[in-house]
């Protein structure tokens, strides 16, 4: 294993970090872990020198934080960094802060978190708990020891992200989603670069963008492009040592759900360093990019001009669902996106009234891509 830094503490995290969100499931039910597998699984991890373990509120419908509570009985919990999350969209009053905190403590069967997010910062939650004062009371949480260090994970606008992060001057760390084809996506690069120049460390979460890049055989076009490197990786490992190869990433966080995603990835993290790409394949990873950006099929730059629709509809989020769709051809993970999306944001809710082609830059045929979206993700037969 590779050791690295972690923002200012003196402490070294692991390359690889397991997170807890796709263990192995039971009967096809997220609920129902199987925790033979999965046990054997995150023991292994931490046994290859794997010493950060991420879990949260809401993973695996509640399960995730129990279940990793059991795993690290045995002397596992002293191995590692325990991280997990406040679920702050359950956040109603300031009295919830110590509500979930002290659940959280019970079902990780521990007395503290040495490393404790607010989870999944937008702007309205952000604004929602700041007024609850949860800055003030992390800091007693961590004066009294039932937390180590304070973080957060972030879903939203880069510029968002700058305001978190300027909001609190004893952030340890941040997590974000960060991969190859998200450069430019919500953080993205020049957040990564922003909270790293703070001193946070930043922990990086969707690494293979929740196992698109890790396909194999990948598309074609992208096969024939990772055929002509001088080293042969697989489609998992070059997404990987991309993100080691930049200084800035303390560590990444991989949802393993094979024994054989732990093996593969734990010897990717051995071979992992800052710097170790060649200019020649930080080309061909860029090649790779625009041949991803190429199977697109819709040209929208989410510029979000078309904004708002006059009855709700989100064109560019059902857009971007409708092409990562086509991409990386997972229509099956992109209907359940689809499903997240809030009904009255759906495609059905257009009513043809063209407002929004007129503001669309791009000239895009909003309308009928709208209607090619919703025949895709929301086929009538899906609801039956
Ligand atoms: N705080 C937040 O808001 C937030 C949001 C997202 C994630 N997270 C955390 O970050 C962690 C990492 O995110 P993620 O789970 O989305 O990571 P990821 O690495 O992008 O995706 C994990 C998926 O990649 C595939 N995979 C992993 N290793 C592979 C390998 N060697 N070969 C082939 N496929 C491989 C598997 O897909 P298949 O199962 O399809 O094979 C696995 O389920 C999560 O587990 C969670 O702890 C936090
Ligand atoms: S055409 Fe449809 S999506 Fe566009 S503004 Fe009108 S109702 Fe909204
Ligand atoms: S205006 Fe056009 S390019 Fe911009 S977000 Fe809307 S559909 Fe996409």
């Amino acid at each position: 294993m590779q050791y690295r830094t972690f923002g200012t503490l003196d402490w070294k995290t692991s390359a690889l970090g397991f997170g807890a969100m796709r263990l192995p499931t039971l009967n096809d039910d997220p609920k129902q872990i199987d925790e033979p597998v999965a046990t054997e699984m995150i023991r292994h991890a931490i046994d290859q020198g794997v010493n950060y373990v991420d879990t949260a509120w809401p993973y695996h419908g509640g399960a995730s934080e129990p279940f990793v509570g059991r795993v690290l009985q045995d002397g596992y919990r002293e191995r590692v960094k325990l991280a997990t999350k406040m679920p702050v969209w359950l956040v109603e009053s300031a009295a919830d802060f110590d509500k979930y905190l002290d659940q959280q403590l019970e079902r990780l069967q521990t007395d503290h978190i040495d490393f404790y997010l607010l989870h999944a910062l937008h702007q309205n939650v952000w604004e929602k708990i700041h007024a609850l004062d949860v800055l003030p009371w992390a800091e007693k949480a961590i004066a009294s020891g039932r937390i180590g260090h304070l973080g957060f994970s972030f879903h939203d606008q880069y510029e968002v992200f700058e305001r978190i992060v300027d909001a609190y001057d004893n952030w340890t760390f941040c997590q974000i989603q960060y991969n190859f084809m998200d450069i430019d996506y919500q953080a993205g690069l020049r957040g990564l670069r922003y909270a790293a120049d703070k001193g946070l460390a930043v922990i990086i979460m969707e690494p293979l963008r929740g196992g698109r890049l890790a396909k194999n055989p990948p598309p074609p076009q992208v096969a024939r492009l990772w055929a002509t490197a001088a080293t042969q990786r697989t489609p998992a490992d070059w997404a990987l040592q991309w993100l080691w190869h930049q200084l800035e990433v303390a560590l990444l966080l991989s949802g393993m759900s094979e024994m054989q995603h732990v093996t593969e990835n734990v010897a990717s993290a051995a071979r992992s360093g800052i710097g170790t790409l060649t200019e020649a394949e930080l080309a061909l990873i860029e090649d790779v990019r625009a041949a991803y950006e190429t199977m697109s099929p819709i040209p929208c730059t989410q510029c979000r001009y078309c904004l708002p629709c006059p009855n709700g509809v989100n064109i560019p989020r059902v857009f971007e669902i409708y092409n990562e769709a086509i991409m990386y051809q997972d229509v099956a993970g992109a209907r359940t996106s689809y499903q997240w999306l809030k009904e009255e944001a759906r495609a059905d809710r257009c009513v043809a009234c063209l407002q929004c082609e007129e503001q669309c830059p791009q000239h895009i045929e909003i309308v009928t891509w709208l209607k090619t979206a919703r025949e895709l993700l929301d086929p009538p037969d899906a609801a039956a």
